[in-house]
């Protein structure tokens, strides 16, 4: 199951666009819909059920929550008479939305065996039928409040699509025989373009702008002072992080930070994750199985802990998120999208002026700005059309499940 084509459906019209183009809107939910269930139809109901930590969700899950998404903020407002498919549902499938109310605890999503991943897809039908006749009979002024919904329900459905497939690559590393998710799947080749592009001392313009989607903690479009600093064209490589380990990288307290260094005591980090030595090389558990490391591909599933530890060894510096964004936009950057998210040096807070969406909603972003770092880019998990310049990833630093790698820049010293 490689990333679906680029496709004509998505992304739908921007919000502005007059007269409203609901046939337009209409296939992109149809689209986005049914990518989720292509990344979900090599997967078994046993492999759907599994939760194999707590950071990770079960497949079913994220089929029930991303219809759940709708229902909730969509339908249950905005359609006259929608029967809501089963009430006790909101429990189950509400993430994290406290204004929503109670929800079942995130650690706990593994346990939900009832519904079965079939009533989950007659969930899916049941919600598909409501937003189609919604789009279609909405009237002109009650449109204007069903497409930002409608649009930021897409987008979040996306954002799930890519963790079906990080959550599922953690649950089938579990399983000693190395399960593959699809046999074909190739990690896409790197452009791996040396050098580095400059940056000049400037005060720059970072953040969203124009009418096409955005997320709400991309805004305000702001000034940023760039200082003159380089970042390098490529990612960084397997080979290059093995030079790392083979110096010592994973033992040498002094490159570390030291939360960064208590968590990989902790979690017995030698490599990145999903590597095992296997006699005189390194395998790698991937979609498509365990393979060799392959030398010039992306280092992916390391932690920021590892990023920051593997930039100081190297003497380097990771990018800003703003220096990543003017780089990518004035200079392009190789690989910024497709391959690996990248660590940037950026803590994930408020761009100057942010306000979160008002009610539930306002829940999406902003509650989380304290304690994640910001990744810039986009992943070979990522669905087509999803990616953007502005785009602001978070996680937290120990967390290395996603496809995560880096870039190096240097700082002016
Ligand atoms: C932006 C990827 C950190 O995984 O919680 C999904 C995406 N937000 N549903 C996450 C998200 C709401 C979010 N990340
Ligand atoms: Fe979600």
């Amino acid at each position: 199951v490689q990333s679906a084509p680029p496709s004509a459906a998505f992304p739908p019209p921007p919000l502005t666009a007059r007269p409203v183009d609901r046939a337009a809107w209409l296939a992109a939910y149809r689209h986005v819909r049914a990518e989720t269930e292509r990344r979900a139809a090599p997967l078994s109901p046993e492999d759907q059920q599994i939760q194999s930590m707590a950071d990770a969700s079960p497949t079913k899950w994220h089929r029930a929550h991303t219809t759940w998404f709708f229902e909730q903020f969509l339908l249950r407002e905005h359609l006259p008479g929608y029967a809501i498919h089963d009430e006790r549902w909101h429990y189950l499938f509400n993430s994290y939305y406290v204004a929503a109310g109670p929800r079942q605890p995130r650690i706990a999503r593994g346990l939900i065996t009832r519904p079965d991943a079939e009533a989950v897809a007659a969930y899916r039908r049941h919600v598909d039928g409501a937003v189609e006749t919604l789009l279609a009979q909405a009237a002109p002024g009650a449109l204007e409040a069903v497409l930002p919904i409608l649009e930021i329900g897409l987008y979040h459905e996306q954002q799930h699509q890519e963790l079906i497939l990080t959550d599922i690559l953690h649950a089938f590393a579990q399983n000693p025989l190395g399960a593959v998710y699809d046999a074909d799947w190739r990690f896409p080749k790197a452009a791996a373009r040396a050098g580095a592009v400059e940056l000049a001392r400037a005060i720059a313009q970072v953040g969203h702008e124009g009418a096409g989607f955005s997320f709400d903690n991309e805004h305000p479009r702001h000034e940023s002072l760039i200082l003159p600093c380089t970042v390098d064209r490529a990612l960084v490589t397997c080979g290059q992080w093995q030079a790392f380990m083979r110096d010592g990288g994973y033992t040498r307290p002094d490159l570390w930070l030291s939360d960064g260094w208590i968590a990989a005591q902790e979690q017995g980090w030698e490599a990145p994750g999903y590597w095992r030595q296997d006699g005189e090389g390194w395998s790698v558990m991937t979609l498509g199985g365990r393979r060799p490391v392959e030398a010039d591909q992306p280092v992916t599933h390391i932690s920021y802990y590892e990023a920051d530890a593997y930039a100081r060894w190297a003497g380097r510096d990771l990018p800003s998120e703003a220096e990543w964004e003017v780089a990518a936009r004035d200079h392009g950057l190789d690989d910024a999208f497709g391959l690996v998210w990248q660590w940037t040096r950026s803590p994930y807070v408020a761009y100057p002026g942010y306000r979160p969406l008002p009610g539930a909603l306002g829940e999406y972003n902003g509650k989380f700005m304290a304690n994640q770092m910001v990744l810039r880019g986009s992943s070979v998990a990522t669905p087509e059309g999803h990616a953007r310049l502005p785009y602001r990833n978070f996680f937290y630093p120990h967390q290395r499940w996603q496809f995560t790698g880096l870039r190096l820049a240097n700082q002016r010293r």
